[in-house]
C-alpha cells in the first residue's frame, strides 16, 4: 500500500534507516522544479555516487604490465624503475581509504563531497591522484561520463516519485533492519567485479509516493 507524501516523515525515516546519515535532506522535488533547484538536487545524487564509488569501486585494483622495456614511474620527487615484463596492481581502495587524504576513511559520508563556492553548493574536487574509480591516464574508462549521467538520471527519476524501504524480517525493528542492511552491503568480495556476497539477504521495496 502506498503512503501520502509527507516530507517530514520521509526525512525522519530516511534518517532513521541511516541511509543519508549526514546530509541535509532536500525536500521532495516539485513537479516542475526551477533549473536551480533541479541542479542542486542532481548535484546531491552525484555526491552519493562519488562516495559510494570511493568505498565500493567495482574494480578494486588496476593490473598493468610493463612490456619488453623497463618503465620509469615518478612518485612525488622519487623515480622508481619498474623492470621489463613485470606486473603491478595499484590498489584503488588503498588510495580511496588513505587517512592522509580522507578523514574518517571507512565512513560512508556523502557530505565530504559538498562544499560552498561563492555561497553556492558545489562538488569537491579531490586532491590529484587520490580518487580514480574510473582509472586515470590514457587508458581510463571511456564510459565515465555515461555512467555518471545514467546514475544521476535513474536515481533522480526513481526517487522523485518513490521511496525505498528495507523489507523487515519477522519481529525486526528499524534499527535491526538497518544493521542487517549495513552488514549485507559491507560483506563484499571480488568476482568479476566487486559484489555483495549475499545480496538475497536484503530486500528493498519501492513504494510510490502519492501527491
Ligand atoms: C560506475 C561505472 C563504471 C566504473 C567505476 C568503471 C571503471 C572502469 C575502470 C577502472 C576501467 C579500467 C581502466 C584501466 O585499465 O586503467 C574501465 C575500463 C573500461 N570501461 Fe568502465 N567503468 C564504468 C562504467 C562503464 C560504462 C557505462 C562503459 C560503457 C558504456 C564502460 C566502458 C569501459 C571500457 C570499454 C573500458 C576499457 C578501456 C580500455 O581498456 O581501453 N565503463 N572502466
Amino acid at each position: 500500500m502506498g503512503h501520502r507524501r509527507n516530507p517530514q516523515r520521509d526525512h525522519k525515516q530516511r534518517r532513521g534507516l541511516g541511509l543519508l546519515p549526514d546530509l541535509p535532506t532536500a525536500p521532495p522535488l516539485p513537479r516542475r522544479p526551477s533549473p536551480s533547484i533541479l541542479l542542486s538536487s542532481l548535484c546531491l545524487a552525484n555526491l552519493l555516487q562519488y562516495e559510494t564509488l570511493r568505498l565500493f569501486p567495482p574494480i578494486l585494483a588496476l593490473p598493468k604490465h610493463t612490456s619488453s622495456s623497463p618503465q620509469a614511474l615518478k612518485i612525488g620527487d622519487r623515480t622508481i624503475i619498474i623492470p621489463a615484463h613485470t606486473s603491478t596492481s595499484p590498489s584503488l581502495l588503498a588510495v580511496h581509504t588513505h587517512p592522509k587524504y580522507w578523514p574518517d576513511p571507512m565512513e560512508w559520508k556523502p557530505s565530504r563531497w559538498m562544499t560552498k563556492e561563492n555561497g553556492r553548493d558545489s562538488l569537491v574536487t579531490p586532491a590529484r591522484d587520490t580518487y580514480f574509480p574510473w582509472s586515470d591516464g590514457p587508458q581510463n574508462c571511456p564510459g565515465r561520463k555515461f555512467s555518471e549521467v545514467e546514475f544521476v538520471a535513474v536515481l533522480a527519476l526513481l526517487m522523485r516519485d518513490h521511496v525505498l524501504r528495507i523489507v523487515k524480517g519477522d519481529g525486526e525493528n528499524d534499527d535491526k533492519a538497518r544493521e542487517r542492511a549495513l552488514r549485507v552491503i559491507n560483506d563484499c568480495d571480488m568476482q568479476l567485479l566487486l559484489r555483495m556476497r549475499d545480496a538475497d539477504q536484503l530486500k528493498l521495496k519501492c513504494e510510490r509516493r502519492l501527491e
